[in-house]
């Protein structure tokens, strides 16, 4: 299984391929926000890669992080990412300072929308 470790809360073993998004919050027990719930449209499910950061990347988190014009090294959508390897994450968009009232929607164990593998712009 792989691990996720996340900078400052610790280390877990998460089921293979387990979306990121899920894992940090089922599995690190994370307050991550994840306003859409999964779909790649709002970015409040990005984290800040240390180690690991995929070289895939889904066509609709490449449109949005452009649309957003998202281009710090290393941060990606967590909704948009699957757990298939060792990984170490920074949080970097918390519900704790952000003012709402939830962590958002509840995300399916599914990538959505349906995936189209790309590799990652660098
Ligand atoms: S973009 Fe909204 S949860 Fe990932």
């Amino acid at each position: 299984m792989p691990k996720l470790t996340v900078d400052g809360v610790g280390t877990f073993e998460v089921a293979q391929g387990k979306r990121l998004v899920k894992a940090l919050v089922e599995d690190a027990g994370t307050d991550q926000l994840h306003a859409c719930g999964g779909f790649s449209r709002c970015t409040t499910c990005r984290v800040e890669f240390v180690v690991g950061e995929p070289e895939k990347m889904t066509q609709a988190e490449k449109d949005t992080l452009a649309a957003r014009e998202i281009t710090a090294p290393g941060v990606r959508l967590s909704c948009q990412i699957q757990c298939d390897h060792d990984m170490a994450v920074k949080l970097v968009s918390r519900l704790e300072g952000s003012g709402r009232k939830d962590q958002g929607s509840q995300v399916a164990d599914e990538i959505q929308p349906d995936p189209v593998w790309t590799e990652k712009t660098s």
